[in-house]
């Protein structure tokens, strides 16, 4: 429902500066005697960003940021509600207060460029647009030259600018500290590193400030353009835009009309705000996809954790190079993605509510996957000779499973775009209605980075494709999301960040990570992180490996870590032993009417409240990072006068990450509107709760909270 859009003012070229503001909120806009444009930010009467450079270089014209006019100044007020197709709340306002400047180079040949400014209760975003004019058509963007200058040396949550990966471990500390190299360099766990700039970090960058401010950067809406990343300038504390470059060290090829994402900027003095933000969507265009009935969130298990631990194989052979008389492959008799075992995850996922089965390791190609920079690598419509799609398929169907596809690409994107038609069209056929994607390893084209232009083009056709075709996607190793799931619903989440299994196959995640997560990577959209590993220790034969939390911890993260597409990652034999706290996992939701963010704070702790879709169930997750600490939890978002049950999922009074991760303590107990949780949360460790309806037999034999 659109409530107001309307110009209200627009002036000549006289003005050089102007405002806008919304709220605690406030942008201003100068041109200054160079004719360059800048902006700067203020929050309650705080400066968040001092007067900040823009613009943009092209390749042959490196002065288009100077020497401008303005043509005119436009303000807008707009004030919306939209309804996401999936999502933390099921109703979002869009409000905000848009000042368009239209620039035009002062000399020949007089081009025209427009800066586009929305400021909204909690934050501002920015794009850069190029209108159709003569004296612009094709052309290539050498750098852009946005600015962020901050007012001191905040405190970040940063991961160095890598072009490839975002899977790295969070550094807590000021800007003036940022060494990516230092980071990069130890980080081996990493397929594809590529960090060219020792004070360049990755978007979303959360700061706080001294004054006690919470300042998120990132950008929204990246289509056709590459990933933005920022340099630090330790002396004066202001970022820059860098954009990932291409083979050629070019950074974008464009035609007019283009508009850039926008780069956002989100602020407030308290953390929980920054959670609860919906700018980074609103900035993101409506859904393109018109009917959206069979886009579905879901819970799902997957022949999977058995790889990551060592216990099977995603290949079907160990040597691609050797065969048998037939020219077959041979065995290595641990094959994963055999009939058999896949046919128990499918009973597994049926008799556990979970609605969907992720099969890895299904096709050909595994034998000699990635590190090799190989074009051809997958037949993504090819199983291995175990793998019986048809009688996987009926089975599935049989138990009301659905079956998640896998497109593991290892980088090699024009391999993957020849075979895009025949892969969705193999999806169809045997009814999987989603695809789990993968890009591990560098890219082909050979010297285009996961982050360039090329790729995030590539990932938008991979969207549209499966689109076309009722699919959605969970990409791996896929840059960083941007909102896009506004616009592409069926981009039900990804990963792009350091997941659970990093737990498996390296020194794994502090526990203070999935603390950071929130209010970083998730800032553009939701995670496949892989929660729910109930066995802590002793999955791993390299000594020291464990998981890096409590097992109520991991139930916890299927709240505090949204994502409409969650996996219940661990083996079925493991939940099998913990029936009892296997049972949230069966419970939990995926799809929100509302969310409460309780307590944040980055690094520390997150409690956060959410109503399922369409029911009066409430699901909680409380964590803390290394340190113990009591979670207090007011129910007071609970309907007046009603009665409820609380499943109380929490640390036993003795548990601990490292020491006693799998002590874990259930109870029941009536709650109301009134009650106040005093939840004691291990070190490393979480809880995690569902609030139902209480049903007569309840009130009779289950007692009050205290
Ligand atoms: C990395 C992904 O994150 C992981 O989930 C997957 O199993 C492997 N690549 C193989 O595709
Ligand atoms: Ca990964």
């Amino acid at each position: 429902m659109l409530l107001f859009a309307a110009a209200i003012q627009t002036s000549g070229q006289d003005s050089k500066e102007t405002e806008i503001s919304k709220g605690k909120v406030k942008l201003k806009f100068a041109l200054d005697e160079q004719g360059r444009a800048g902006y700067s930010l203020y929050f309650d009467g705080k400066t968040v960003i001092k007067h900040s450079l823009l613009g943009i270089n092209l390749a042959g014209d490196s002065a288009f940021n100077r020497q401008l006019s303005i043509l005119a100044t436009t303000k807008t007020t707009f004030d919306e509600q939209w309804k996401p197709v999936w999502g933390e709340v099921s109703n979002i306002r869009n409000n905000y207060e848009q000042l368009t400047v239209r620039l035009k180079q002062q000399h020949s040949p007089g081009r025209l460029i427009n800066i586009v400014f929305r400021v909204f209760n909690d934050g501002a975003g920015f794009r850069y647009e190029f209108p159709k004019q003569a004296g612009l058509k094709y052309f290539t963007v050498s750098e852009e030259l946005t600015e962020f200058r901050l007012t001191g040396d905040h405190t970040a949550f940063w991961i160095p600018a890598d072009y490839d990966s975002n899977e790295y471990k969070y550094t807590t500390g000021p800007l003036s500290k940022v060494d990516a190299f230092e980071v990069s360099k130890i980080a081996t766990d990493i397929a594809v590193r590529v960090v060219p700039d020792q004070q360049g970090v990755q978007t979303p960058l959360m700061l706080k400030s001294a004054e006690g401010l919470y300042i998120n950067i990132h950008e929204a809406a990246l289509t056709g353009y590459p990933a933005m990343q920022l340099h630090v300038d330790k002396n004066d504390f202001s970022l820059s835009a860098r954009l990932v470059p291409d083979a050629l060290g070019n950074k974008a090829y464009l035609y007019a009309p283009f508009n850039t994402p926008w780069r956002t900027i989100l602020v407030s003095d308290k953390a929980a705000d920054l959670l609860n933000s919906k700018t980074i969507l609103n900035l993101n265009e409506p859904s393109v996809i018109k009917e959206t009935s069979w886009i579905k969130p879901m819970k799902f298990a997957g022949v999977w954790w058995e790889y990551q631990t060592g216990k099977s194989t995603w290949s079907f052979a160990d040597r691609a190079d050797t065969t048998d008389q037939q020219g077959g492959l041979i065995p290595n008799g641990r094959h994963g993605a055999s009939t058999a075992n896949v046919k128990k995850y499918i009973d597994f996922a049926a008799a556990s509510g979970l609605q969907g089965v992720l099969v890895e390791g299904w096709n050909y190609g595994w034998e000699d996957w990635f590190g090799n920079w190989k074009e051809n690598v997958f037949d993504f419509t090819k199983p291995y000779p175990d793998f019986n799609v048809r009688e996987i398929a009926d089975y599935a169907a049989g138990k009301g499973v659905k079956m998640i596809m896998h497109n593991e690409t290892s980088g090699s994107a024009t391999d993957y775009e020849r075979q895009l038609d025949t892969a969705y069209k193999f999806m169809n056929t045997y009814g999987y209605p989603s695809v789990k994607t993968g890009y591990v390893g560098k890219i082909v084209p050979r010297g285009e980075h996961h982050d360039g232009q090329w790729m995030i083009s590539h990932y938008e056709r991979v969207l549209q494709k499966a689109a076309a075709h009722q699919v959605t996607v969970d990409a791996h190793e896929a840059v960083r999301p941007t909102g896009l799931h506004r616009t592409y619903p069926n981009f039900i989440a990804s990963e792009a960040g350091r997941g659970n299994e990093y737990n498996a196959f390296s020194d794994g995640n502090p526990p203070e990570h999935e603390t950071i997560l929130p209010f970083t990577r998730l800032m553009g959209g939701p995670m496949d992180y892989t929660p729910g590993i109930f066995r802590i220790k002793g999955y791993s034969t390299v000594a020291g490996r464990q998981v890096h939390t409590t097992m109520a911890k991991q139930l916890a993260l299927y709240v505090t870590l949204y994502s409409p597409l969650q996996m219940a990652a661990d083996l079925p034999e493991n939940y099998a032993a913990h029936p009892d706290a296997f049972q949230f996992i069966k419970d939990v939701a995926v799809d929100w009417d509302d969310t409460k963010v309780i307590a944040a704070e980055p690094g520390d702790y997150i409690t956060i409240a959410r109503k399922a879709k369409g029911r009066h169930v409430w699901f909680v997750g409380a964590i803390t990072d290394e340190h113990k600490r009591t979670a207090t939890v007011a129910l007071n978002f609970l309907d007046k006068g009603r009665k409820y049950v609380l499943d109380l999922y929490r640390d036993a009074d003795d548990a601990d990450w490292q020491s006693n991760p799998e002590a874990y303590v259930i109870g029941h107990y009536l709650v109301d509107v009134a009650t106040v949780l005093k939840i004691k949360l291990a070190a490393g460790g979480g809880s995690a709760m569902t609030i139902r309806e209480a049903l007569q037999q309840d009130l009779t034999t289950l007692k009050k909270y205290k």
